[in-house]
Protein backbone atom coordinates (compact mmCIF):
# COMPACT_ATOMS: atom_id res chain seq x y z
CA UNK A 1 0.00 0.00 0.00
CA UNK A 2 2.03 3.33 -0.95
CA UNK A 3 1.26 6.56 0.25
CA UNK A 4 -0.22 8.23 -2.69
CA UNK A 5 -2.45 5.14 -3.35
CA UNK A 6 -6.08 7.54 -3.62
CA UNK A 7 -8.77 6.21 -4.83
CA UNK A 8 -11.76 8.82 -5.43
CA UNK A 9 -15.52 8.51 -4.74
CA UNK A 10 -18.13 11.79 -6.07
CA UNK A 11 -21.43 11.13 -4.90
CA UNK A 12 -23.61 12.60 -7.91
CA UNK A 13 -26.67 10.57 -8.17
CA UNK A 14 -29.13 12.70 -6.77
CA UNK A 15 -31.63 14.61 -8.61
CA UNK A 16 -30.95 17.66 -7.03
CA UNK A 17 -35.02 18.43 -6.13
CA UNK A 18 -34.16 22.12 -4.91
CA UNK A 19 -33.14 23.39 -8.04
CA UNK A 20 -36.26 23.14 -9.86
CA UNK A 21 -34.97 22.07 -12.78
CA UNK A 22 -34.80 19.42 -14.87
CA UNK A 23 -31.56 18.96 -15.63
CA UNK A 24 -29.37 16.86 -13.17
CA UNK A 25 -28.05 19.41 -10.34
CA UNK A 26 -24.70 18.00 -11.14
CA UNK A 27 -24.25 19.21 -14.93
CA UNK A 28 -25.20 22.48 -14.13
CA UNK A 29 -22.24 25.04 -15.46
CA UNK A 30 -20.28 27.17 -12.90
CA UNK A 31 -18.84 29.88 -14.88
CA UNK A 32 -18.88 27.54 -17.89
CA UNK A 33 -17.75 24.64 -16.45
CA UNK A 34 -20.84 21.65 -15.05
CA UNK A 35 -20.43 21.30 -11.52
CA UNK A 36 -19.12 17.76 -11.64
CA UNK A 37 -16.31 18.66 -14.46
CA UNK A 38 -14.77 21.05 -11.90
CA UNK A 39 -14.79 18.25 -9.25
CA UNK A 40 -13.43 15.43 -11.50
CA UNK A 41 -10.45 18.27 -12.39
CA UNK A 42 -9.81 19.19 -8.79
CA UNK A 43 -9.29 15.99 -8.13
CA UNK A 44 -6.97 14.54 -11.33
CA UNK A 45 -4.95 18.21 -10.24
CA UNK A 46 -4.59 16.30 -6.76
CA UNK A 47 -2.64 13.51 -8.50
CA UNK A 48 -5.75 11.39 -7.34
CA UNK A 49 -5.13 7.79 -9.15
CA UNK A 50 -8.45 6.90 -9.81
CA UNK A 51 -11.76 8.60 -9.63
CA UNK A 52 -15.28 6.76 -9.70
CA UNK A 53 -18.13 8.84 -9.72
CA UNK A 54 -21.80 7.40 -8.62
CA UNK A 55 -24.55 8.19 -10.80
CA UNK A 56 -28.28 7.83 -11.06
CA UNK A 57 -30.77 10.28 -11.79
CA UNK A 58 -30.34 11.16 -15.57
CA UNK A 59 -27.01 9.23 -15.68
CA UNK A 60 -27.12 9.17 -19.67
CA UNK A 61 -26.62 12.74 -19.88
CA UNK A 62 -24.09 12.65 -16.86
CA UNK A 63 -22.30 9.71 -18.23
CA UNK A 64 -22.13 11.79 -21.98
CA UNK A 65 -20.16 14.26 -20.40
CA UNK A 66 -17.65 12.52 -17.49
CA UNK A 67 -17.10 9.50 -19.47
CA UNK A 68 -14.60 10.83 -22.28
CA UNK A 69 -12.59 12.25 -18.93
CA UNK A 70 -11.56 9.02 -18.04
CA UNK A 71 -13.45 8.30 -14.84
CA UNK A 72 -15.27 5.40 -13.87
CA UNK A 73 -19.05 5.58 -13.29
CA UNK A 74 -21.16 3.16 -10.78
CA UNK A 75 -24.88 3.72 -10.89
CA UNK A 76 -26.90 3.79 -7.51
CA UNK A 77 -30.16 2.26 -8.37
CA UNK A 78 -32.11 4.52 -6.02
CA UNK A 79 -30.98 7.55 -4.13
CA UNK A 80 -31.06 5.68 -0.60
CA UNK A 81 -28.82 8.13 0.91
CA UNK A 82 -25.21 9.18 0.68
CA UNK A 83 -24.12 6.26 2.43
CA UNK A 84 -25.44 3.79 0.09
CA UNK A 85 -23.72 6.06 -2.89
CA UNK A 86 -20.58 5.34 -1.47
CA UNK A 87 -21.43 1.57 -1.23
CA UNK A 88 -22.98 1.77 -5.07
CA UNK A 89 -18.86 2.86 -6.00
CA UNK A 90 -17.94 -0.77 -4.42
CA UNK A 91 -15.34 0.22 -1.82
CA UNK A 92 -14.41 -3.13 -0.80
CA UNK A 93 -12.63 -3.35 -4.34
CA UNK A 94 -10.53 -0.67 -3.80
CA UNK A 95 -7.18 -1.06 -1.86
CA UNK A 96 -5.41 2.02 -0.14
CA UNK A 97 -7.21 5.16 0.94
CA UNK A 98 -10.21 6.56 -0.19
CA UNK A 99 -11.62 10.25 -0.51
CA UNK A 100 -14.91 10.60 -0.79
CA UNK A 101 -16.54 14.09 -2.34
CA UNK A 102 -19.56 15.27 -3.37
CA UNK A 103 -20.39 16.43 -7.09
CA UNK A 104 -22.36 19.17 -5.99
CA UNK A 105 -19.27 21.35 -4.33
CA UNK A 106 -17.73 23.20 -7.35
CA UNK A 107 -15.42 25.22 -5.23
CA UNK A 108 -13.28 22.36 -3.87
CA UNK A 109 -9.58 22.70 -5.18
CA UNK A 110 -7.09 20.54 -6.27
CA UNK A 111 -4.71 22.66 -3.48
CA UNK A 112 -7.62 22.14 -0.55
CA UNK A 113 -7.92 18.00 -1.51
CA UNK A 114 -4.21 18.13 -1.09
CA UNK A 115 -3.86 20.30 2.12
CA UNK A 116 -6.60 17.80 3.46
CA UNK A 117 -4.62 14.64 2.04
CA UNK A 118 -1.07 15.81 3.76
CA UNK A 119 -3.14 16.33 7.04
CA UNK A 120 -4.63 13.12 7.10
CA UNK A 121 -1.20 11.29 6.47
CA UNK A 122 0.94 13.52 9.27
CA UNK A 123 -1.65 12.94 11.68
CA UNK A 124 -1.84 9.00 10.48
CA UNK A 125 -5.50 8.74 10.73
CA UNK A 126 -8.00 6.23 10.15
CA UNK A 127 -11.01 8.06 9.03
CA UNK A 128 -11.21 11.91 8.83
CA UNK A 129 -14.26 14.68 7.76
CA UNK A 130 -13.62 18.05 6.31
CA UNK A 131 -15.02 20.83 8.29
CA UNK A 132 -15.32 24.44 8.00
CA UNK A 133 -16.97 27.31 9.99
CA UNK A 134 -19.59 29.03 8.18
CA UNK A 135 -22.33 32.02 9.06
CA UNK A 136 -25.07 30.05 7.93
CA UNK A 137 -24.90 26.65 8.52
CA UNK A 138 -28.38 26.62 6.98
CA UNK A 139 -29.65 22.54 5.88
CA UNK A 140 -25.69 21.28 6.49
CA UNK A 141 -24.39 18.82 8.78
CA UNK A 142 -23.62 20.01 12.04
CA UNK A 143 -19.99 18.57 13.59
CA UNK A 144 -20.66 18.30 16.99
CA UNK A 145 -17.56 18.01 19.78
CA UNK A 146 -17.01 16.77 23.34
CA UNK A 147 -14.64 18.74 24.82
CA UNK A 148 -13.06 19.86 21.71
CA UNK A 149 -13.23 16.19 20.84
CA UNK A 150 -15.03 15.21 17.49
CA UNK A 151 -18.00 13.02 17.75
CA UNK A 152 -20.72 13.11 15.56
CA UNK A 153 -22.03 14.82 12.68
CA UNK A 154 -25.71 15.73 13.33
CA UNK A 155 -28.11 16.27 9.80
CA UNK A 156 -30.03 19.47 10.15
CA UNK A 157 -33.20 17.52 9.98
CA UNK A 158 -32.41 15.39 13.05
CA UNK A 159 -30.76 18.17 15.37
CA UNK A 160 -32.34 19.92 18.40
CA UNK A 161 -32.29 23.61 18.55
CA UNK A 162 -28.67 24.07 20.39
CA UNK A 163 -27.05 21.61 17.57
CA UNK A 164 -28.43 23.54 15.20
CA UNK A 165 -26.54 26.42 16.59
CA UNK A 166 -23.24 24.70 15.78
CA UNK A 167 -21.68 26.30 13.05
CA UNK A 168 -18.79 24.07 12.09
CA UNK A 169 -20.17 22.12 9.50
CA UNK A 170 -19.94 18.56 7.52
CA UNK A 171 -18.19 19.50 3.68
CA UNK A 172 -19.20 15.75 2.81
CA UNK A 173 -15.36 15.53 1.90
CA UNK A 174 -14.50 12.38 3.78
CA UNK A 175 -10.68 10.71 3.71
CA UNK A 176 -10.53 7.32 4.76
CA UNK A 177 -8.09 4.28 4.87
CA UNK A 178 -9.98 1.72 2.52
CA UNK A 179 -10.56 -0.96 5.16
CA UNK A 180 -11.55 1.55 7.68
CA UNK A 181 -14.55 2.45 5.32
CA UNK A 182 -15.64 -0.79 4.27
CA UNK A 183 -15.69 -1.53 8.27
CA UNK A 184 -17.90 1.92 9.04
CA UNK A 185 -20.28 1.71 5.85
CA UNK A 186 -21.46 -1.91 6.64
CA UNK A 187 -22.94 -0.64 10.30
CA UNK A 188 -25.18 2.03 8.78
CA UNK A 189 -28.71 1.86 9.01
CA UNK A 190 -31.42 4.38 7.74
CA UNK A 191 -32.93 5.10 11.59
CA UNK A 192 -33.29 8.83 11.40
CA UNK A 193 -35.87 11.49 10.06
CA UNK A 194 -35.15 11.25 6.32
CA UNK A 195 -35.12 7.42 6.35
CA UNK A 196 -32.22 7.52 4.43
CA UNK A 197 -28.45 5.14 4.84
CA UNK A 198 -26.51 8.58 5.72
CA UNK A 199 -22.39 8.39 5.35
CA UNK A 200 -22.84 11.15 8.26
CA UNK A 201 -23.06 8.05 10.85
CA UNK A 202 -19.17 6.12 9.67
CA UNK A 203 -17.88 9.30 12.10
CA UNK A 204 -19.75 8.37 14.80
CA UNK A 205 -19.52 4.66 14.21
CA UNK A 206 -15.35 4.50 13.30
CA UNK A 207 -15.02 6.38 17.10
CA UNK A 208 -17.21 3.82 18.50
CA UNK A 209 -14.73 1.19 17.29
CA UNK A 210 -11.76 2.93 18.39
CA UNK A 211 -10.15 4.18 15.32
CA UNK A 212 -8.76 7.32 14.58
CA UNK A 213 -10.58 9.75 13.50
CA UNK A 214 -10.42 13.55 13.36
CA UNK A 215 -11.82 16.71 11.27
CA UNK A 216 -9.79 18.51 8.93
CA UNK A 217 -10.89 22.36 8.88
CA UNK A 218 -10.40 23.84 5.49
CA UNK A 219 -11.78 27.11 3.86
CA UNK A 220 -15.58 27.84 4.00
CA UNK A 221 -15.53 28.24 0.30
CA UNK A 222 -14.77 24.11 0.66
CA UNK A 223 -18.18 24.11 2.13
CA UNK A 224 -20.09 25.73 -0.73
CA UNK A 225 -22.68 23.10 -1.79
CA UNK A 226 -24.91 23.84 -4.61
CA UNK A 227 -28.82 22.61 -3.75
CA UNK A 228 -30.53 25.61 -5.45
CA UNK A 229 -30.48 28.41 -8.42
CA UNK A 230 -29.25 31.16 -5.63
CA UNK A 231 -26.39 28.80 -4.84
CA UNK A 232 -25.43 28.53 -8.48
CA UNK A 233 -25.09 31.72 -8.94
CA UNK A 234 -22.56 32.49 -5.99
CA UNK A 235 -20.35 29.60 -6.96
CA UNK A 236 -20.17 31.28 -10.55
CA UNK A 237 -19.39 34.59 -9.53
CA UNK A 238 -17.10 33.48 -7.44
CA UNK A 239 -15.39 31.80 -10.08
CA UNK A 240 -15.57 34.95 -12.58
CA UNK A 241 -14.16 37.04 -9.47
CA UNK A 242 -11.73 34.29 -8.78
CA UNK A 243 -10.17 34.58 -12.78
CA UNK A 244 -10.44 37.95 -12.94
CA UNK A 245 -8.84 39.03 -9.57
CA UNK A 246 -5.58 36.64 -11.50
CA UNK A 247 -5.92 38.56 -14.39
CA UNK A 248 -5.21 42.10 -12.83
CA UNK A 249 -2.32 40.54 -10.72
CA UNK A 250 -0.99 39.87 -14.08
CA UNK A 251 -1.20 43.13 -15.58
CA UNK A 252 -4.78 43.30 -17.35
CA UNK A 253 -6.68 46.12 -16.77
CA UNK A 254 -10.34 45.51 -16.09
CA UNK A 255 -12.42 48.20 -15.17
CA UNK A 256 -15.19 46.83 -13.46
CA UNK A 257 -13.88 43.56 -12.22
CA UNK A 258 -17.74 42.48 -10.76
CA UNK A 259 -19.12 42.97 -13.93
CA UNK A 260 -16.50 41.14 -15.89
CA UNK A 261 -17.24 37.65 -16.97
CA UNK A 262 -14.34 35.51 -17.66
CA UNK A 263 -14.12 31.62 -17.78
CA UNK A 264 -10.89 29.75 -16.43
CA UNK A 265 -9.19 28.73 -19.82
CA UNK A 266 -9.28 31.86 -21.29
CA UNK A 267 -5.55 33.76 -21.15
CA UNK A 268 -5.36 37.57 -21.71
CA UNK A 269 -1.89 39.01 -21.92
CA UNK A 270 -0.40 41.87 -19.25
CA UNK A 271 -1.88 45.59 -20.59
CA UNK A 272 -4.56 44.59 -22.45
CA UNK A 273 -7.97 46.86 -21.39
CA UNK A 274 -11.05 44.91 -20.81
CA UNK A 275 -14.36 47.42 -20.35
CA UNK A 276 -17.66 46.00 -18.19
CA UNK A 277 -19.80 43.30 -19.51
CA UNK A 278 -17.43 41.60 -21.33
CA UNK A 279 -17.74 37.36 -21.84
CA UNK A 280 -14.70 35.74 -22.63
CA UNK A 281 -15.55 31.98 -22.92
CA UNK A 282 -13.81 28.38 -24.07
CA UNK A 283 -10.33 28.28 -25.10
CA UNK A 284 -10.25 32.49 -25.74
CA UNK A 285 -6.65 33.84 -25.57
CA UNK A 286 -6.09 37.17 -26.00
CA UNK A 287 -2.81 39.02 -26.50
CA UNK A 288 -1.06 41.77 -25.17
CA UNK A 289 -2.04 45.78 -25.11
CA UNK A 290 -5.62 44.49 -26.60
CA UNK A 291 -8.61 46.59 -25.90
CA UNK A 292 -12.15 44.59 -25.40
CA UNK A 293 -14.75 47.33 -25.34
CA UNK A 294 -18.16 47.03 -23.19
CA UNK A 295 -20.84 44.10 -23.99
CA UNK A 296 -18.66 42.11 -26.22
CA UNK A 297 -19.11 37.96 -26.65
CA UNK A 298 -16.08 35.85 -27.64
CA UNK A 299 -16.02 32.14 -27.68
CA UNK A 300 -13.07 30.70 -28.19
CA UNK A 301 -11.15 32.83 -30.47
CA UNK A 302 -7.64 33.31 -30.70
CA UNK A 303 -7.17 36.90 -30.48
CA UNK A 304 -3.18 38.77 -31.24
CA UNK A 305 -1.57 41.76 -30.00
CA UNK A 306 -3.17 45.19 -29.96
CA UNK A 307 -6.70 44.58 -31.39
CA UNK A 308 -9.31 46.78 -31.07
CA UNK A 309 -12.74 45.32 -30.31
CA UNK A 310 -15.34 47.73 -29.93
CA UNK A 311 -18.78 47.36 -27.68
CA UNK A 312 -20.95 44.64 -29.06
CA UNK A 313 -19.38 42.44 -30.93
CA UNK A 314 -20.05 38.57 -30.72
CA UNK A 315 -16.96 36.34 -31.92
CA UNK A 316 -16.96 32.52 -32.10
CA UNK A 317 -14.39 30.15 -32.86
CA UNK A 318 -12.50 32.57 -34.72
CA UNK A 319 -8.95 33.91 -35.27
CA UNK A 320 -7.81 37.85 -35.15
CA UNK A 321 -4.27 38.61 -36.04
CA UNK A 322 -2.38 41.65 -34.13
CA UNK A 323 -3.33 45.55 -35.19
CA UNK A 324 -6.75 44.44 -36.57
CA UNK A 325 -9.76 46.67 -35.45
CA UNK A 326 -13.39 45.39 -35.23
CA UNK A 327 -16.68 46.40 -34.45
CA UNK A 328 -18.82 48.27 -33.25
CA UNK A 329 -20.94 45.44 -33.66
CA UNK A 330 -18.89 43.26 -35.65
CA UNK A 331 -19.86 39.40 -35.56
CA UNK A 332 -17.84 36.65 -36.42
CA UNK A 333 -18.85 33.09 -37.08
CA UNK A 334 -16.92 30.25 -36.53
CA UNK A 335 -13.70 29.64 -38.77
CA UNK A 336 -13.07 33.25 -39.79
CA UNK A 337 -9.61 34.70 -39.89
CA UNK A 338 -9.03 38.11 -39.98
CA UNK A 339 -5.76 39.24 -41.27
CA UNK A 340 -3.22 41.90 -39.46
CA UNK A 341 -4.05 45.43 -39.11
CA UNK A 342 -7.45 44.83 -41.08
CA UNK A 343 -10.48 46.43 -40.22
CA UNK A 344 -13.98 45.08 -39.95
CA UNK A 345 -17.07 47.64 -38.90
CA UNK A 346 -20.18 48.17 -37.89
CA UNK A 347 -22.95 45.25 -38.54
CA UNK A 348 -20.55 43.14 -40.42
CA UNK A 349 -21.16 39.23 -40.63
CA UNK A 350 -18.46 36.94 -41.31
CA UNK A 351 -18.52 33.00 -41.46
CA UNK A 352 -15.91 30.83 -43.17
CA UNK A 353 -13.57 33.95 -43.52
CA UNK A 354 -10.37 34.14 -44.47
CA UNK A 355 -9.72 38.30 -44.67
CA UNK A 356 -6.57 39.63 -45.56
CA UNK A 357 -4.43 41.92 -44.11
CA UNK A 358 -5.14 45.43 -44.19
CA UNK A 359 -8.16 44.15 -46.00
CA UNK A 360 -11.40 46.40 -45.16
CA UNK A 361 -15.10 45.91 -44.61
CA UNK A 362 -16.49 48.67 -42.80
CA UNK A 363 -19.96 48.59 -42.68
CA UNK A 364 -23.37 46.61 -43.26
CA UNK A 365 -21.86 43.56 -45.04
CA UNK A 366 -22.07 39.28 -44.84
CA UNK A 367 -19.41 37.52 -46.29
CA UNK A 368 -19.83 34.08 -46.08
CA UNK A 369 -17.79 31.10 -47.90
CA UNK A 370 -15.05 33.12 -49.15
CA UNK A 371 -11.67 34.77 -49.44
CA UNK A 372 -10.59 38.31 -49.38
CA UNK A 373 -7.25 39.11 -50.45
CA UNK A 374 -5.00 41.77 -48.78
CA UNK A 375 -5.96 45.41 -49.35
CA UNK A 376 -8.96 44.79 -50.98
CA UNK A 377 -11.43 47.57 -49.82
CA UNK A 378 -15.37 45.87 -49.18
CA UNK A 379 -17.95 48.59 -49.52
CA UNK A 380 -20.68 49.04 -47.91
CA UNK A 381 -23.96 46.99 -48.32
CA UNK A 382 -21.76 43.95 -49.62
CA UNK A 383 -22.93 40.26 -49.79
CA UNK A 384 -21.72 36.94 -50.60
CA UNK A 385 -24.79 34.67 -51.72
CA UNK A 386 -22.90 31.51 -50.49
CA UNK A 387 -26.09 29.70 -50.36
CA UNK A 388 -28.21 28.36 -53.13
CA UNK A 389 -31.62 26.71 -54.23
CA UNK A 390 -29.64 23.26 -54.58
CA UNK A 391 -29.58 23.78 -50.23
CA UNK A 392 -25.48 23.81 -51.12
CA UNK A 393 -22.46 26.39 -49.97
CA UNK A 394 -20.45 28.05 -52.84
CA UNK A 395 -17.18 30.30 -52.42
CA UNK A 396 -16.07 34.15 -53.57
CA UNK A 397 -12.54 34.24 -53.93
CA UNK A 398 -12.00 37.63 -54.03
CA UNK A 399 -8.22 38.67 -54.80
CA UNK A 400 -5.63 41.38 -53.17
CA UNK A 401 -6.19 45.27 -53.64
CA UNK A 402 -9.52 44.66 -55.10
CA UNK A 403 -11.79 47.51 -54.57
CA UNK A 404 -15.36 46.33 -54.21
CA UNK A 405 -18.45 49.07 -54.76
CA UNK A 406 -20.94 49.25 -52.29
CA UNK A 407 -24.29 47.48 -52.52
CA UNK A 408 -22.27 44.52 -54.39
CA UNK A 409 -23.68 40.64 -54.27
CA UNK A 410 -21.16 38.28 -55.46
CA UNK A 411 -23.53 35.04 -56.25
CA UNK A 412 -20.91 32.20 -55.55
CA UNK A 413 -19.26 30.50 -56.81
CA UNK A 414 -17.13 32.96 -58.30
CA UNK A 415 -13.53 34.57 -58.46
CA UNK A 416 -12.57 38.20 -58.98
CA UNK A 417 -8.82 38.60 -59.83
CA UNK A 418 -6.27 40.70 -57.83
CA UNK A 419 -6.82 44.61 -58.13
CA UNK A 420 -10.41 44.59 -60.17
CA UNK A 421 -12.67 47.24 -59.67
CA UNK A 422 -16.85 46.01 -59.14
CA UNK A 423 -18.54 48.97 -59.88
CA UNK A 424 -21.75 49.82 -56.80
CA UNK A 425 -24.62 47.94 -57.13
CA UNK A 426 -23.21 45.27 -59.29
CA UNK A 427 -24.57 41.46 -59.47
CA UNK A 428 -21.39 39.71 -59.80
CA UNK A 429 -22.26 36.37 -61.36
CA UNK A 430 -19.48 35.76 -63.29
CA UNK A 431 -15.59 35.75 -62.67
CA UNK A 432 -13.68 38.65 -62.88
CA UNK A 433 -10.65 38.71 -64.50
CA UNK A 434 -7.58 40.88 -62.62
CA UNK A 435 -7.19 44.28 -63.07
CA UNK A 436 -10.25 44.68 -64.99
CA UNK A 437 -13.46 46.71 -63.78
CA UNK A 438 -16.79 45.01 -63.55
CA UNK A 439 -20.10 46.46 -63.83
CA UNK A 440 -23.59 44.70 -63.70
CA UNK A 441 -26.71 46.87 -62.96
CA UNK A 442 -29.53 48.39 -65.03
CA UNK A 443 -28.39 51.56 -66.78
CA UNK A 444 -29.75 55.05 -65.58
CA UNK A 445 -32.20 56.44 -67.94
CA UNK A 446 -33.05 60.00 -67.85
CA UNK A 447 -36.96 61.42 -69.09
CA UNK A 448 -37.01 64.78 -69.28
CA UNK A 449 -40.34 66.99 -68.18
CA UNK A 450 -41.29 63.51 -67.14
CA UNK A 451 -43.49 64.76 -64.31
CA UNK A 452 -47.12 65.14 -65.34
CA UNK A 453 -48.27 68.72 -66.24
CA UNK A 454 -50.85 69.63 -62.98
CA UNK A 455 -47.94 68.62 -60.35
CA UNK A 456 -45.57 71.02 -61.98
CA UNK A 457 -48.11 74.23 -61.81
CA UNK A 458 -48.43 73.37 -58.04
CA UNK A 459 -44.89 74.12 -57.35
C1 LIG B 1 -24.90 16.15 2.73
C2 LIG B 1 -24.47 15.67 4.12
C3 LIG B 1 -24.33 16.88 5.04
C4 LIG B 1 -23.33 17.84 4.46
C5 LIG B 1 -23.72 18.23 3.03
C6 LIG B 1 -22.63 19.01 2.39
C7 LIG B 1 -25.41 13.44 4.43
C8 LIG B 1 -26.47 12.63 5.03
N1 LIG B 1 -25.46 14.75 4.61
O1 LIG B 1 -26.18 16.77 2.88
O2 LIG B 1 -23.91 16.46 6.33
O3 LIG B 1 -23.25 19.00 5.27
O4 LIG B 1 -23.92 17.04 2.22
O5 LIG B 1 -23.11 19.49 1.17
O6 LIG B 1 -24.51 12.89 3.82
N2 LIG B 1 -26.28 11.66 -3.41
C9 LIG B 1 -26.23 10.46 -4.10
N3 LIG B 1 -27.11 9.48 -3.75
C10 LIG B 1 -28.00 9.63 -2.74
C11 LIG B 1 -28.03 10.85 -2.05
C12 LIG B 1 -27.15 11.85 -2.41
O7 LIG B 1 -25.43 10.27 -5.00
O8 LIG B 1 -28.73 8.69 -2.49
C13 LIG B 1 -25.31 12.69 -3.81
C14 LIG B 1 -25.97 13.96 -4.36
O9 LIG B 1 -26.08 13.90 -5.76
C15 LIG B 1 -25.00 15.05 -3.91
C16 LIG B 1 -24.37 14.48 -2.64
O10 LIG B 1 -24.60 13.09 -2.66
O11 LIG B 1 -23.98 15.28 -4.88
C17 LIG B 1 -24.96 15.09 -1.39
O12 LIG B 1 -26.34 14.84 -1.36
P1 LIG B 1 -27.38 15.94 -0.89
O13 LIG B 1 -28.73 15.36 -0.94
O14 LIG B 1 -27.13 17.21 -1.58
O15 LIG B 1 -26.95 16.03 0.67
P2 LIG B 1 -27.15 17.22 1.63
O16 LIG B 1 -28.52 17.23 2.13
O17 LIG B 1 -26.63 18.45 1.01
CA1 LIG C 1 -25.77 19.00 -1.02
Amino acid sequence: MSDTNWTSIILAAGKGTRMKSPLPKVLHPVAGQPMIQRVIKSCMAADIKQIRVVVGYGQNLVNELIKPLGVATYTQEKQLGTADAVTSAKPEEIDGYVLILNGDHPLVFAEDIKSAIRVFKDEKLDLAVVTAKVKNPGTMGRIVRHKDQLKAIVEAKDASGDTLKINEINTGIYLARAEVLQKTLSLVSNQNAQNEYYLTDIISIALASRYKVDAIKLSPRVAHGVNTQMELAKATSYCYKKKVKDLMENGVVVLDPKNTYIEDAVQVGSGSVIYPNVFLKGSTQIGSYSVIESHCFINSTKIGNSVQVRAGSYFEASVIESKATLGPYTRLRPDTFIGEEAHVGNFVEMKKVKFGARAKAGHLTYLGDAEVGEDTNIGCGTITCNYAVDKQKYKTKIGKNVFVGSDTQFVAPVEIGDDAIIGSGSTITKNVPAKSLAVARGKQIIKENYTPKKAQEEE
